[in-house]
């Protein structure tokens, strides 16, 4: 099972990116979670996009079209998404030239999120979930990962709160079986 992993963060320290890499080392056998860095990606300018997807663009959408499911790490601004993700968004949600459908249609997303504050990301994820439905993805139901006071969890680029870790796994087995339910009834 391959997943891709998106951080809405370009931020170097990122706690959003380290979950991401803590996911990694949490995931059940069998699931495989390849990071994508979003640092190349263009801003969104359909001027652009008319002359064709620029090659960042394309890798994006590729890898994409190539993972089993998304898991978004989701940082929050100012009680929203990053720009950083919105933008990444607004591309896979795009045909392009290329393509028949979007990337995004009809794939599974898995969201977490991390941040200093109390509310680990709740709002942003709430905000990420009406995007990616509205872009034609499908979301996880189940309940959310909020890694609430970060600084005291993530050490050096580590989730080292073993409570987080447990949540985060036990996140990402539902994750796989749900993609693993769907896959045996095609
Ligand atoms: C422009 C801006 C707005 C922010 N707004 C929020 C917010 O609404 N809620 C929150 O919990 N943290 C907020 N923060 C703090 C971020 O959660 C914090 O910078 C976090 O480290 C960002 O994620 P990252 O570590 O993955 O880069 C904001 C930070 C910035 C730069």
């Amino acid at each position: 099972m391959n997943i891709l992993g998106i951080s809405g963060s370009l931020r170097q320290a990122s706690f959003n990116t380290a979950l991401l890499h803590a996911a990694q080392e949490v995931a059940p056998a069998g699931m495989n979670i390849l990071i994508h860095r979003l640092h190349e990606l263009p801003l969104f300018d359909q001027d652009v996009e008319e002359q064709g997807d620029p090659a960042p663009v394309t890798a994006f959408k590729e890898a994409i079209d190539n993972a089993d499911g998304l898991l978004i790490a989701c940082p929050e601004y100012n009680g929203g998404i990053t720009g950083v993700l919105k933008n990444a968004v607004d591309w896979a949600s795009r045909i392009g030239k290329a393509r028949q459908t979007a990337v995004l249609t009809g794939k599974m997303v898995c969201i977490v999120g991390a941040s200093p504050g109390i509310t680990g990301t709740v709002r942003a994820q709430d905000a990420l979930r009406l995007v990616l439905r509205r872009a034609g993805a499908r979301t996880e139901p189940q309940g959310d990962v909020l890694v609430f006071q970060a600084h005291t969890k993530i050490i050096e680029g580590r989730l080292a709160d073993e409570r987080s870790r447990e949540a985060l796994g036990r996140h990402l087995q539902g994750f796989a079986d749900r993609l693993s339910a769907e896959a045996k009834s095609y």
